[in-house]
């Protein structure tokens, strides 16, 4: 394989370096090319272009792989916990006991908000999107805690991560009861990570929700298999702000941000309304379909196709598997998930799929889980952010971390209007 690249360009010629990735990944490293050429590249929607060199997350889109640092994700959903892979992707290896004791411990003491943050939850309207809270409450959180706001603090680092993940799912859990009008409860000690969650979500001052361990560990897959995914547009948006070396909530904020978007981590909740809008109308499928492959439509089959993954993604196989057996153990038959199923049989036969190489993606059938739990559509994309805080910190950590770090700010190419000149109003026509 070369290790360089030839590039000819107005009769002459330029060698540029290649990079190759310890899974044989390859990039022709482009950082001269501006003094070299005084051209720059244009690549939309950035599907050729590596911002960064990172240690974490590896997919093979081709192969459908997917592994966080270096472990398959199969065999992290079925031997591991959220809380263990959420260290794991954060600092680089699986917790030694000692480790995953202080760090379970340290979840527990961060549960709770500050108090004060209860009046800013006062202030929000009962309709308003859970994401809108959990990004506005990020951020207010950090005005609680003023030493957090300096990016190079790396001692209380490990003290900010464990607060940002604890905290996430208590902001989740209060915007939901306070949607509903519902008093906030509060996180019990006693309660590990996700039992946690479903508590302050379901429980009631006069009676505590009934944590079953089948659908703890039908949630607690769910944030693991969400926990990070590579460069994805959130990730993306939270190195861009971290390379301010803006602090680590304003990070996360945006994250939820651009996570919100219903091509992102809005789609679980647009794959329901897409299935329950097909239900209503005692469409089989079909109707849909071929509304998905008209581009006049506006419709997109929610969950399928990929930008990485031109194969099944590992985690729609594993959480398909996962909502089967949870609707069995909680003996719920649901419409929606036959339909779904349904979807996917007719998608993966249609030419229209097949050439485009669209799959179902992770979005396809996690709200069919979360439905079954009792989770409101709305909080679906809320699910998909708890369960990525870990990975937005681990790329946190790989900016905050590094000695050459670089804002990131990307040029363009301008065809906007050449020179011309102010014209007084009265000139105007
Ligand atoms: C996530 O990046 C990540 O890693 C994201 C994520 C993560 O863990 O962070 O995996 C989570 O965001 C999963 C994706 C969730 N989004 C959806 O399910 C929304 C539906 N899917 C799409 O809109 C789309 O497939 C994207 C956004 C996921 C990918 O878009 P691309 O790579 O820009 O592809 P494209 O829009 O250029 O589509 C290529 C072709 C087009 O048709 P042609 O112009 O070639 O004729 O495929 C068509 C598209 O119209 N197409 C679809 C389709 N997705 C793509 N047609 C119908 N239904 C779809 N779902």
């Amino acid at each position: 394989m070369s290790k360089e690249a030839k590039l000819e360009l107005d009769g002459k010629s330029f060698t540029l370096p290649m990079v190759e990735g310890t899974e044989g990944e390859r990039a022709v490293d482009i950082a001269c090319l501006r003094n070299y050429t005084s051209c720059i590249t244009l690549d939309d929607g950035y599907a050729n272009t590596g911002s960064c060199l990172s240690k974490i997350t590896f997919i093979d889109g081709e192969k459908g792989i997917l592994r966080y640092r270096g472990i398959p994700i199969e065999e992290l959903a079925e031997k591991s916990t959220f809380v263990e892979t959420a260290y794991l992707i954060i600092y680089g290896h699986l917790p030694t006991r000692a480790e995953l004791r202080q760090f379970s411990d340290l979840l527990t003491a961060n549960a709770n908000l500050h108090e004060d943050m209860k009046y800013h939850f006062e202030g929000f309207p009962s309709s308003a999107h859970p994401m809108a809270i959990l990004s506005a409450m990020i951020n207010a959180s950090s005005c609680f805690d003023p030493g957090l706001m300096k990016m190079g603090n790396a001692g209380r680092f490990d003290l900010l991560a464990a607060r940002l993940i604890s905290q996430v799912r208590t902001i989740a859990a209060f915007s939901y009861r306070k949607s509903r009008g519902l008093p906030i409860i509060y996180p019990k000690s006693a309660y590990k990570y996700t039992a946690n969650f479903l508590h302050m979500m379901f429980s009631e001052p006069y009676d505590d929700y009934e944590i079953k361990p089948e659908v703890v560990r039908a949630l607690d897959l769910i944030f693991l298999l969400h926990a990070d995914h590579e460069q994805n547009c959130s990730t993306a948006t939270v190195r861009m702000v971290a390379s301010s070396q803006a602090n680590m909530f304003a990070c996360a904020a945006a994250g939820v941000c651009a996570l919100w978007g219903p091509l992102h981590g809005g789609a679980n909740q647009a794959v329901v309304e897409m299935l329950e809008e097909i239900h209503r109308e005692g469409d089989d499928g079909s109707k849909f379909i071929t509304a998905a492959k008209d581009k006049v439509s506006g419709k997109r089959l929610m969950g399928f196709g990929h930008r990485v993954y031109k194969h099944y993604d590992p985690r729609a196989k594993i959480i398909k598997q996962a909502c089967d057996s949870l609707l069995n153990v909680l003996q719920i038959s649901d419409p929606l998930l036959d339909i779904a199923k349904k979807l996917e049989e007719s998608a993966l036969k249609d030419p229209y799929f097949v050439e485009r190489k669209l799959y179902p993606n992770v979005d396809f059938y996690s709200g069919i889980i979360m439905r079954a739990i009792g989770i409101p559509m709305e909080m679906f994309p809320v699910i998909f952010a708890i369960g990525r805080m870990p990975g937005w910190i681990a790329n946190y950590k790989e900016i905050a971390e590094d000695p050459k770090a670089r804002i990131y700010r990307p040029r363009q190419i301008y065809v906007g209007p050449t020179l011309t000149h102010f014209m007084p109003l009265h000139k105007r026509k």
